[in-house]
This record gives structure tokens, C-alpha cells and sequence, in this order.
């Protein structure tokens, strides 16, 4: 008998079938047609100027505001090289994007995390944090959380940016997933709300495609020149034959109509995850984001996601360990589930396959 296809429910990927190919066919021949001198050069670390200006119009900022780096993962990096010192306390969210914890952990931060709920971080434990130390730094990720899929809620969001003028430490506002949005309506970002004290992020990972590894970020002129300068002396600029072309994509008006495209494709997909989660794991209470990659579920009692991966991986079903999104312990039974990657059908079939394998699990134990 024929093995059952392996599905993956591990990595937060675009679908192959949202990458805007023959658009961006288009637009490499526009950058190169009509910036080739400017592209195939050297230029400023701060990015392809044209980009940079029409991020900053998009943005709503003026453009000695906004830096551009080889996706946002580096603009992280850049952040913790140019204002972190060994041993400083950094706040992110618990769970968190296990990438960053690892740069933050490179760097020698002393990361703290803030318990995370539906609708944001906990502020009564964020308040108490404070009162033990002031980060120099607290890392949110407020719009469909990676890996969690919460979004926090404008009263929260208006009072971490209070707290955050009013103790002096930044926000790092990082908000890829922010404009696919399937249903509701949007919280006014951090940075629009105390944009002195921040650095917003976000990438064309999410919109475009990973491999154009442009991302940005807006910021307080200052910041914005000194991480520019690590740059700099990191790589002497970013790529600009990729950010040509982004730019020309942007400049076409390409944006608004692809992330219709990427709602209209996902949104069936978030839903399908939801319904099959409901219908197949008989009290796990799923988050119930209104966008971006991302439900997570704590796994039943008397089951560990460890356990659960194992045995969903005889089942041809892949699961990613929930223990690396927390930064200081816990996560035992925290399973992330990215559903943008995988078709409805997909979808159904690995929620079964979950189901068979917490069980199995629930047995065995
Ligand atoms: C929250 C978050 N930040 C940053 C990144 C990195 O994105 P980029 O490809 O722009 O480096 C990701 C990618 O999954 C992410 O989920």
C-alpha cells in the first residue's frame, strides 16, 4: 500500500502558489532596465534610495527614519549589536519568535519573559517585572503573534506604550503578519502610538516572497543612523538588485492586490484549521486569530508536545517543538501550528493525524 503524503506542520512559510512570479519577472526587468547602474552598485547601507522613499511614504515617515536590511531577522540582529551590552534585560513575550531569543541569547541579553495571553502580554506581570528591572528593550511581536497567533488589544498595546516613555526603554515593534488580516479591524501600532520610543519593524517576507530578504524599519532618526552605520560595516549595503525589484513591484502598484490575493488564500485556510481543530480535538481550545500564519493550542494533560511529535511523526505528520519559543522555561504542551503553507484538505488530514497521535500518547502515558 502506498505511504500517506508527509504533512508538514512545522515552518511559517508563504505558500509556493502566493509567490507573484510573473510579476516579479516584470518588475526584475523594469530594475534592471531602467536603475542597472544604480542597483548592480554599491549604495547607501541604508537601502536602494527609491525603496527607501516609498517605504517611508507608506510608512508615514520621512525617510531619514527608515532603514532596510537582508530581511528583518538582520534588522534584529542590528538592533541587539548597536544597543545591547552583555548582560542587559530584555523583555519579549512567552512565548516568542525563537529566532530572536537566539540572537538576543547570542548577544548575552538577559531575556525575560513576559507571560503572553489572548490579548497581549500580561501587564499585571509586566508591571512587576518593572518594578525588579527596566529592559532595555521589550521585543512584541502585537499583530497574529509568531508562534501563538494572539493579537494584542489597543488598551494594552496604549498601555505598554505608556509604560515604555514613562520607565525610558524602547519597544521593538515587530509586525510582518500585521496587514493580513482576514476579519476585524486593525489596533493602532506601537509606534503610532509612542514613536519616540520605538522601532517598528516588518519584511516583504510575508507580502512578497522570503527569498526578496528585504525588510524594514522605522525609528527614531538617531537609532535609525547608528544601526545604519552597523550596517554599513557589516556588509557595506544590502542587496540592491533584490530591492530594485521590490521597489518596482511596489512602485506598479502591485501591494494592495497581492494581499487581497493572500487573504483571499489564506483566510479558507485559517478557517479550515479552526473547524478541524474543533471537530477533532475535543476540548483543546485553539487561539482564534483573525490573521497572519498562526494558531497555537495547548495539548491536553497527561501529554507533552515531545511525546505528541513522536508519535505524530509515525503518523507522516511533522510537528515543530514548542520548548524553543520560551525563554525562560515552560511549553511543555504548546504546539504551534502554521496552516498558510498547507491546502484545506492538508490541513483536515494532519488534524486527524494530531488527533490519532495525542491519543496514542494519552494511552501509552
Ligand atoms: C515575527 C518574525 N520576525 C521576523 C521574521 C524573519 O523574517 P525575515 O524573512 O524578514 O527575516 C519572521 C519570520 O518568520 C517572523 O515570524
Amino acid at each position: 500500500m502506498a505511504q500517506p503524503a508527509t504533512i508538514n506542520f512545522t515552518r511559517g512559510v508563504p505558500a509556493d502558489e502566493s509567490l507573484p512570479v510573473s510579476e516579479l519577472v516584470e518588475a526584475a526587468r523594469a530594475a534592471l532596465d531602467t536603475h542597472a547602474a544604480r542597483v548592480l552598485q554599491y549604495g547607501p547601507s541604508t537601502g536602494f534610495a527609491p525603496l527607501r522613499e516609498w517605504l517611508a511614504q507608506w510608512l508615514g515617515v520621512e525617510p531619514a527614519r527608515v532603514l532596510t536590511a537582508n530581511g528583518s531577522l538582520q534588522l534584529i540582529e542590528f538592533v541587539c549589536l548597536g544597543l545591547l551590552a552583555p548582560g542587559d534585560v530584555v523583555f519579549t513575550e512567552s512565548p516568542s519568535y525563537d529566532r530572536t531569543l537566539t540572537l538576543l541569547r547570542r548577544h548575552g541579553a538577559k531575556v525575560v519573559g513576559i507571560p503572553l495571553e489572548a490579548d497581549g502580554p500580561n501587564l499585571s506581570a509586566l508591571e512587576a517585572q518593572l518594578r525588579r528591572s527596566v529592559p532595555k528593550l521589550f521585543y512584541l511581536i502585537p499583530d497574529f503573534q509568531n508562534p501563538s497567533g494572539a493579537t494584542c488589544s489597543g488598551a494594552k498595546r496604549r498601555r505598554i506604550a505608556e509604560l515604555a516613555e514613562r520607565h525610558g526603554f524602547l519597544l521593538l515593534e515587530d509586525a510582518p503578519y500585521r496587514l493580513l488580516r482576514y476579519r476585524g479591524s486593525q489596533e493602532p501600532t506601537l509606534r503610532e502610538l509612542a514613536p519616540d520610543v520605538t522601532l517598528h519593524m516588518s519584511s516583504f517576507t510575508k507580502l512578497i516572497a522570503p527569498g526578496i530578504r528585504t525588510g524594514f524599519l522605522a525609528g527614531p532618526e538617531r537609532l535609525v543612523t547608528k544601526l545604519a552605520k552597523i550596517a554599513e560595516d557589516t556588509y557595506i549595503s544590502p542587496g540592491y538588485l533584490a530591492q530594485g525589484v521590490a521597489y518596482e513591484w511596489c512602485r506598479q502598484g502591485r501591494l494592495p492586490g497581492q494581499i487581497e490575493k493572500l487573504k483571499a488564500l489564506y483566510a479558507p485556510r485559517l478557517d479550515a484549521c479552526l473547524s478541524a481543530i474543533d471537530r477533532e480535538l475535543a476540548g483543546v481550545a485553539p487561539t482564534r486569530p483573525d490573521g497572519g500564519f498562526f494558531i497555537s493550542i495547548t495539548l491536553p494533560e497527561r501529554t507533552t508536545t515531545t511525546a505528541v511529535r513522536e508519535a505524530a511523526a509515525s503518523r507522516q505528520l511533522n510537528l515543530a517543538d514548542g520548548l524553543a519559543f520560551f525563554p525562560d522555561g515552560g511549553g511543555e504542551r504548546f504546539l504551534r501550528l502554521p496552516f498558510c503553507a498547507l491546502a484545506p484538505a492538508e490541513i483536515d488530514e494532519g488534524i486527524r493525524r494530531l488527533a490519532e497521535a495525542i491519543e496514542a500518547v494519552r494511552r501509552a502515558g
